[in-house]
Order: C-alpha cells, then sequence, then structure tokens
C-alpha cells in the first residue's frame, strides 16, 4: 500500500514506530514530518496529508498528534475525507467495514491497550462493507 503521514510535535517517536513498522511491512510512506519536536501547529500538519492525499496514488493516510484529537478533527474538515480517531483492534475494524476512513488518527501521547502496529495492521487488513455503509458514507460526503 501507498500511504501518507503526517503528524505535529507530539507524535515525532509515533510516527517514526509505525513508518518503521509500515516499511518492514513492504508499504510505501510518504512521511511530511515533522521529524523533531519543535512545535508546529497541527490544522497546518493535517493540512499537508490531506493535499498530498488528494493528489491520488494513496491507498490511505495517518495523522498523528499528541491526542489524535485535534488533527483528526482538521483533516475531517476537507471534503471526502473520513479520518476515524481509531483507539484499539475494534474501532479499527469498524472504521473500515463500516465508515470506510481514508485516514487514521493515532495520539502518540496516548497510553493504547494493545500494540499501535496492531491496531493498524486490522484497519489495514479490513475491508469495506458497502451495503448500508455505503449510503451512510455517501451522507457524509454531502456534508462539507
Ligand atoms: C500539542 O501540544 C497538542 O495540543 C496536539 O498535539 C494535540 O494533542 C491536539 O489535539
Amino acid at each position: 500500500m501507498k500511504i501518507v503521514i503526517a503528524n505535529d510535535h507530539g507524535a515525532v517517536e509515533l510516527k517514526f514506530k509505525l513508518i518503521d513498522w509500515l516499511s518492514a511491512q513492504g508499504h510505501e510512506v510518504v512521511n511530511l514530518g515533522v521529524d523533531a519536536e519543535d512545535r508546529v501547529d497541527y490544522p497546518d500538519q493535517a493540512g499537508l496529508a490531506v493535499r498530498e492525499f488528494e493528489k491520488g496514488g494513496y491507498d490511505f493516510g495517518i495523522v498523528c498528534c499528541g491526542t489524535g484529537i485535534g488533527i483528526s478533527i482538521a483533516a475531517n474538515k476537507y471534503k471526502g475525507i473520513r479520518c476515524a480517531l481509531i483507539h484499539d483492534s475494534y474501532t479499527a475494524l469498524m472504521a473500515k467495514e463500516h465508515n470506510n476512513a481514508n485516514f487514521v488518527a493515532f495520539g502518540g501521547r496516548v497510553e493504547y491497550a494493545e500494540p499501535v502496529e496492531h491496531i493498524l495492521d486490522v484497519f489495514m487488513k479490513a475491508d469495506f462493507q458497502g451495503g448500508r455503509h455505503a449510503t451512510r458514507v455517501a451522507k457524509l460526503d454531502e456534508l462539507c
């Protein structure tokens, strides 16, 4: 898969952890930073990731900030972006099966009960179920 990733200073370590794992699995990751803990604003980082994703050719995007909250809110301001703030296997599965999320968000300062790599793996291996969920997702995309 081809994945775009961006983060703020609250998730530098987590971002590299995800990139290392994705690369080891043979995926292509485009890292838009930041790679050091100098302060940046998460809406700007979300915008970078979304604008890159919109160029096409990406399977999905990942955005990370301290909590994952601010950067997911920002990503969801863009038309066509369905960014899911996932925090375990169940929400990862539902994010794909029901919401057909094209972005996921994580928090670098969050303590997850499961390894983030596993949470991401579940999301990546899941399939959108379509049907009634497709109707709902289409309504989502009409909202902005
Ligand atoms: C930055 O300090 C922090 O507010 C940001 O990373 C994020 O947690 C916002 O939602």
